[in-house]
């Protein structure tokens, strides 16, 4: 089933014309991403990614990942922004925060994404007497935070397993030709995969870079995949029918209208990763030139006891973009308790999920009554296929929404100056 952007609740300041008004924007923005004429046209690779075959560079991935899940009770992903952010976010949507505590599947550590010695510390105690593998993800192969973790694992494999047999248990995804991590692999002899020259980090997640860690975890990259090529071919329509052209015009016309931020929120705590992939798409891709929407995210109902407030009744410059998946194919119903002493028995018999979809619709029209317009996007289960459509739509919105702001979406020029001063900082030569 298809993704459907729901607009009901944005209308206020808004009309039905101001957003068919857009049309000729919409459809120049579209087409300028699909014909390869905009700024940042050399990385447009993510485009094509979703296949409804098992290319050759799948079949690999799938077997690696059954040999890791055989020879390995942990799986340690390194990299940083779009290197991280993906795998993470699939892994617990798909598996759930608490992966990690069921035995079914190896368990998934993700390093190299910060500098932190108190997280690298526990990590190595995570790894005492664990049979592990390292999966180093890096375009660049240069990134200062991955490059240190990877220094430092390869080190522990190469202590425990001998230089020889260590080198089975290195994975590297990187670019095909250029970088450090390239010429490491060569070398060393790693088992390698590819990330396209013209696929940018924060749109690799349908790549390598996504699709392993998903396979050691137990999400089959086929099934992501599918879902992802379906929205691809569903969403090329050029009309409003499209739901990235609905999504894309209507948060652009908000912003232009003052709401400066954007929270997407789900009821679905597992989703908390996925709200983070989104953010650095988004972040990275707009905000630049003095511009762009702030992605903010939200977990509900939890935010609800927390921002909940700033949402209802702080200044009113952000509007809500909230992710709806279908009712669980397994409920849970609240009991009788004879006593009542909690006063709950006005629920027995009700479905938790009832109860969910009644704070969804209670907070719904309280956020609208209080100002702030909410996008609905309703999907379907939360599983593999659901996955690879949000990923291709969101990426697809991104580039559509980002040329009619007028930006580049694929450059991120902003995120050199902390490294410069680091750099210095640290007598990194040439700095
Ligand atoms: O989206 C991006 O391009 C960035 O967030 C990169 O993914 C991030 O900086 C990591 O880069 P690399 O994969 O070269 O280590």
């Amino acid at each position: 089933s298809m993704l459907k952007v729901d607009l009901s609740n944005v209308w206020g300041d808004l009309s039905l014309p101001d957003l068919l008004a857009t049309e000729q924007e919409v459809f120049a923005a579209h087409k300028t991403l699909a014909e390869g004429r905009g700024p940042g046209n050399d990385f447009l690779g993510w485009l094509e990614l979703p296949t409804f075959e098992e290319t050759e560079e799948l079949q690999r991935i799938r077997r690696a990942a059954e040999r890791i899940r055989a020879d390995s009770d942990v799986f340690v992903v390194v990299g940083i922004g779009g290197s991280y952010l993906g795998p993470r976010a699939a892994i617990e949507l798909v598996k759930g925060q608490n992966h990690n505590l069921k035995d079914s599947d190896p368990q998934v550590f993700f390093a190299g994404n910060n500098l932190s010695t108190r997280a690298w510390q526990e990590l190595c105690e995570l790894l005492e007497g664990k049979d592990f593998s390292i999966n180093i993800i890096s375009k660049s192969g240069t990134t200062t935070e991955p490059a240190i973790a990877t220094r430092a694992l390869r080190w522990m494999l190469e202590r425990k397993y001998g230089a020889e047999k260590a080198k089975k248990r290195i994975y590297v995804t990187t670019d095909p030709k250029h970088g450090a991590l390239r010429q490491m692999a060569t070398e060393e002899g790693y088992e390698s995969f590819i990330i396209p020259p013209n696929v940018g980090g924060r749109y690799s997640v349908l790549t390598a870079v996504g699709l392993l860690p998903m396979a050691v975890a137990g999400i089959a990259p086929m099934d992501v995949m599918l879902g992802a090529a379906r929205a691809r071919k569903e969403l090329d329509i050029r009309s409003f029918e499209n739901p990235a052209w609905q999504y894309a015009a209507i948060r652009n016309l908000l912003y232009r209208r003052g709401k400066a931020i954007e929270l997407l929120g789900c009821y679905e705590p597992s989703f908390r990763y996925f709200a983070g992939w989104w953010q650095q798409l988004f972040g990275e891709s707009e905000g630049k030139d003095g511009k762009g929407l702030f992605p903010a995210t939200v977990e509900f109902t939890a935010d609800l006891h927390s921002l909940g407030q700033m949402i209802q009744q702080g200044q009113r410059n952000l509007f809500e973009t909230i992710v709806r998946f279908a009712p669980p194919r397994k409920r849970t119903t609240i009991e009788v308790d004879w006593k009542n002493l909690d006063g709950l028995n006005y629920l027995e018999g009700k479905t938790l999920d009832f109860v969910e979809e009644q704070a969804f619709q209670g907070t719904l029209s309280a956020h609208v009554d209080g100002g702030v317009p909410n996008i609905v996007l309703q999907t379907d289960e939360v599983d593999a296929d659901t996955l690879g459509e949000l990923f291709y739509f969101f990426e697809l919105s991104c580039g559509i929404s980002a040329y009619m702001l007028g930006v580049n979406p694929f450059n991120q020029p902003g995120v050199e100056f902390y490294k410069k001063n680091m750099f210095h900082l640290l007598g990194k030569p040439g700095y």
